[in-house]
């Protein structure tokens, strides 16, 4: 790959992918992209950026024209919660977005298409305790059921086309720089940010709810592994397991009380509920472990000492 333009890279996993892909394959290479909110001052200093919406195919073809792109990694979607709000928008921009870039990257004859899947294809009728790879996909939520049919897509394109395409299913991500925007999953990264500032927080679902997560040195190294896998070995393309580690709520604030003894939480379940028990407890990632080698690194006290260090830090210097 000599060009790799990323789309959605404001958001929580494309920003922190911009910085750590520029890293590799040099600044100028890595062109990065969004909508319509402003890059943080990382993404937009070290390297190219361009203002467009990839629903428009136009715009997408003429960027990728104009820089060389020969890969491309989708990281712009409406997540699950924000998607039960407005399901139409979620359709718009998570299939129209992915079928122009899949179209773009036929016509352009790409090397590499980059498409992250999600824990949300699950839903009624997996095995909750264990998703396995293959069974049954089922989600009750829009952005689920975009997942499900991007992952189709994909693999159509793959076998139709001959495209090299890769996708992770990810858990919830964790992180420090980029705070997650609609996600059912977003609870795990608020109550890091509220034990610093406040000392508490109250959670939008239940104590016992337990959904897979990872933390982002986790997820940033999963999906560059996957990247420079050889295609020739995967058996899977679109639709990897990707698991790290799994917890209830009530896990997280014990695990928080080891580091700030006097932090607080209280319980307000809202809609958002319905969609965290809708989603597996954990993923068996065994086809990634054999066809690529993934191997994480953080489990929960890593991850909250990490959290809550990057986190204090920024609150002593007044940036949240
Ligand atoms: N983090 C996502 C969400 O909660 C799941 O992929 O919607």
């Amino acid at each position: 790959m000599k060009k790799i333009l990323i789309i959605g890279a404001v958001g929580q996993i494309g920003s922190e992918l911009t910085l750590a892909l520029r890293n590799i394959y040099g600044n100028e290479n890595v062109i990065a992209s969004t909508r319509k909110t402003p890059p943080s001052d990382k993404v937009r200093e070290s390297g190219p950026f361009e203002f467009f919406d990839t629903t428009n195919k136009d715009d997408l073809l003429k960027v990728c024209k104009k820089y060389e792109i020969d890969a491309i990694v989708n990281m712009a979607a409406i997540l699950s919660a924000v998607g039960e709000k407005y399901p139409m928008l979620a359709w718009d921009v998570n299939m129209n977005g992915l079928i122009n870039v899949l179209e773009v990257a036929v016509e352009l004859k790409m090397k590499q298409v980059l498409i992250p899947s999600s824990i949300a294809v699950f839903g009624p009728g997996t095995p909750l305790d264990c998703a396995p790879q293959e069974t049954v996909l089922k989600p009750t939520t829009m952005y689920g059921v975009t997942k499900v049919a991007g992952e189709l897509l994909c693999d159509y394109y793959v076998q139709r086309f001959g495209l090299d395409i890769r996708g992770l299913r990810y858990p919830g991500i964790i992180s420090n720089e980029t705070l997650p925007g609609g996600g059912t999953t977003d609870y795990a990264v608020a109550i890091y940010y509220d034990a610093v500032k406040y000392g508490k927080y109250t959670c939008f679902v239940k104590e016992d709810t337990k959904l897979p997560m990872m933390y982002m040195p986790d997820c940033l190294k999963g999906t560059i592994d996957l990247m420079q896998a050889d295609f020739s070995k995967l058996k899977h393309h679109s639709d990897f397991n990707l698991g790290a580690m799994s917890f209830t709520v009530g896990e997280m604030a014990d695990s928080i009380k080891k580091y700030i003894p006097d932090f607080e939480i209280t319980y307000e379940p809202d809609f958002r509920q319905a969609i965290a028990d809708s989603w597996p407890d954990a993923v068996d990632d065994s086809a990634a472990k054999e066809e690529w080698g993934w191997k994480p690194s953080y489990d929960l006290d890593t991850m909250t000492q990490d959290m809550l260090k990057v986190i204090g830090e920024k609150h002593k210097k007044g940036l949240i």
